[in-house]
């Protein structure tokens, strides 16, 4: 069985004092470590103070973003390295924001994802349709290379400890929600993918979470789809007790 995944994704959302008094809210009420993982993805300036609040918890802390190389001149820019060494349990890579406005691509993706495994950091890899490759009809087409290509060169045992984020972007803060069928139809195929490129034993493996307008009203339906392991939440995990909601459905 794999254990489900609810991630909250603040974006450039909060001011320090609102992520602590969130954490400290939510950190004492989330499920057990072993029946599901509970994680919010802060900004960079946030994380070693989250990650302080957070110990002997069974809430991760995630980043949103990070370079790929181990150090250097990039001004800037955050290493692996560096938030391995603050005790960040995972990392937020190739979600559409960044491959629309900052230049992400799916060769620096995978580049990431391999930094990630080096520094012992989960990596959450976003995937995901525009709105107009789902009405052409291509959604497949664009998630199977998308998938391909960031999970180039790892091996089948990486794979299975990675964790796959479908984001259709037509749903990301649109209030859009892919329907639960079309949701897991997609998260389905990936997982597809995964079979055909690394065996059916690391594609029963690998989670797959869903993104794009997930809420305490949809979460129930959407986490009941035999492909949907789990949710990373923008807008509705910003608020304390709406992430709690939204833990409830694991
Ligand atoms: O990474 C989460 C995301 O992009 C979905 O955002 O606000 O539609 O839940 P939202």
């Amino acid at each position: 069985m794999r254990k489900p995944i609810i991630a909250g994704n603040w974006k450039m959302f909060k001011l320090k004092g609102d992520a602590l008094a969130f954490v400290e809210a939510v950190k004492n009420n989330v499920p057990a470590a072993d029946k599901a993982d509970s994680i919010v993805c802060a900004p960079f300036v946030f994380l070693d103070a989250l990650v302080e609040a957070t110990k002997g918890t069974n809430l991760g802390v995630a980043a949103q973003n990070m370079h790929f190389e181990e150090e250097g001149a990039f001004t800037g820019e955050i290493a692996p390295r560096m938030l391995a060494d603050l005790g960040v349990n995972a990392v937020v890579i190739g979600h559409s924001e960044r491959r629309e406005m900052f230049n992400e691509t799916d060769e620096t993706v995978n580049k990431k994802v391999h930094a990630a495994f080096k520094h012992n950091l989960l990596p959450i890899v976003c995937v995901g349709e525009s709105l107009e490759v789902r009405e052409n009809g291509t959604t497949n087409d664009v998630v199977d290379a998308q998938t391909v290509k960031a999970l180039a060169g790892l091996t089948a045992e990486q794979v299975a400890g990675t964790v796959i984020a479908y984001e259709p972007i037509w749903a990301i803060g649109t209030g859009k929600t892919a329907t639960s069928e079309q949701a897991n139809e997609t998260c389905g195929y990936i997982r597809s993918v995964v079979a055909r490129e690394y065996g059916q034993a690391t594609a029963d493996a690998v989670r797959i979470q869903y993104g794009g307008s997930v809420k305490p009203d949809n979460v129930v339906e959407l986490m009941a789809q035999s492909d949907i392991d789990g949710a990373l939440v923008g807008g509705a995990s910003l608020d304390s007790e709406s992430f709690l909601a939204l833990l409830d459905a694991v």
